[in-house]
């Protein structure tokens, strides 16, 4: 069975609880992986300007809009790099990626990470460094950064960014946020799979009425771990189900009520990821027993190189870090 389900924001908006990511996908590759995702039925796309496509994703919107999809039919996700979370700089990234998607207004917007960057510095300016490890802008809170996001919408004559929202934000985050102005975010992006499955954030957010997007459901693996998609517990239930691996480890997404965003260029999986099956709640159960193998956070910033040195989530591997995060 095949169905599309959708979720609501706490702006009123809704979008389809399977999106396409987009992440690592290479140019060329992704132009061709949103062109085959759209004329699939695919309307939510997550998008970053760190991942350095979207202009490809832009000529491929331009191939969609509006001969099998009208803008306003389509949900886009962006979100606003590290380098760009100093107040004056956080519009400006927002018109670049406009430009760079050939579209008017964005969907949702958000802080990408609760980590500000220096600006601008280095070799490249998403990584503003010539070190092994990022230079960070401590003096650039999540506050000021929320603060320029909530001036977004009110600061031009058209809504250019429906809805904000943050990524990688923990509870400790987004109550400094929200204490300090009185904004919720409307969605936090978070990792979410059945080896992580952060069920207090999860349930912190459907509290305060934050939409969770779940990445990485498939636990895009970076890290030489086996892939979720090889696990044997989800592989017998695919069986049983007529289903893909895939299908089931975002339908365990799906049965926790938020949306998902798989990503992948390959045309079958694109489209077969899409086909929405329903879990029984033996079989969630199942699937939600595999934390028992191991808690796995696949994106910890203090692994990645280059390596940012600051602690975001208390992770073992995060506790000796020199920076935390500044929240206010
Ligand atoms: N907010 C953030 O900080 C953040 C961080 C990470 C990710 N994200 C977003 O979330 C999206 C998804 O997360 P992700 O890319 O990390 O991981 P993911 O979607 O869990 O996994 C992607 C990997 O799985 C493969 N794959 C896709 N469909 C498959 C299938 N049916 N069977 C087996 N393998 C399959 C893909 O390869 P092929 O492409 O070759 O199919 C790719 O290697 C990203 O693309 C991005 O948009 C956001």
């Amino acid at each position: 069975m095949s169905f599309e389900k959708t979720c609501t924001l706490n702006t009123g908006a809704t979008l389809r609880q399977i999106g396409l990511g987009t992440w690592l996908s290479k140019p060329k590759e992704v132009e061709n992986a949103v062109e085959i995702a759209v004329r699939n039925g695919y309307r939510h796309l997550d998008l970053a300007m760190i991942y350095q496509n979207q202009d490809e994703v832009g000529a491929a919107l331009k191939k969609v809009i509006p001969s099998v999809v009208k803008r306003e039919d389509l949900f886009l996700t962006s979100k606003c790099w590290n380098s760009s979370h100093q107040p004056d700089l956080v519009g400006k990234e927002l018109d670049e990626t406009l430009k760079q998607l050939g579209v008017e207004y964005l969907d949702l917007y958000l802080v990408h990470w609760p980590v500000a960057f220096a600006p601008g510095r280095g070799f490249h300016p998403l990584h503003p460094t010539l070190q092994d490890e990022v230079e960070l802008d401590d003096k650039t809170s999540l506050v000021d950064t929320w603060k320029a996001m909530i001036a977004l919408p009110k600061s031009k004559a058209r809504f250019f960014v429906r809805a904000i929202g943050v990524s990688n934000f923990t509870i400790e985050h987004l109550e400094g946020i929200i204490k300090a102005t009185g904004v919720v975010p409307a969605a936090n992006q978070i990792e979410a799979h059945p080896l992580l499955p952060q069920s207090d954030l999860v349930a912190y957010c459907r509290e305060k009425g934050i939409h969770i997007t779940a990445y990485s459901p498939l636990g895009n693996n970076l890290i030489g771990k086996p892939k979720l998609t090889d696990d044997p517990t989800v592989i017998d239930i695919a069986k049983k189900l007529n289903a893909t691996p895939a299908q089931v480890l975002i339908a365990w997404g799906a049965y926790r009520g938020y949306s998902v965003i798989p990503k992948s260029v390959q045309e079958e999986r694109i489209i077969s990821n899409f086909k929405q099956i329903e879990l029984s709640e033996e079989d969630y159960k199942a699937v939600t027993a595999l934390a028992k193998d191991g808690h796995t956070r696949y994106n910890i910033p203090v692994a990645f190189k280059p390596k940012w040195n600051i602690n975001l989530f208390n992770e073992e591997v995060e506790k000796t870090a020199a920076h935390n995060v500044n929240i206010v």
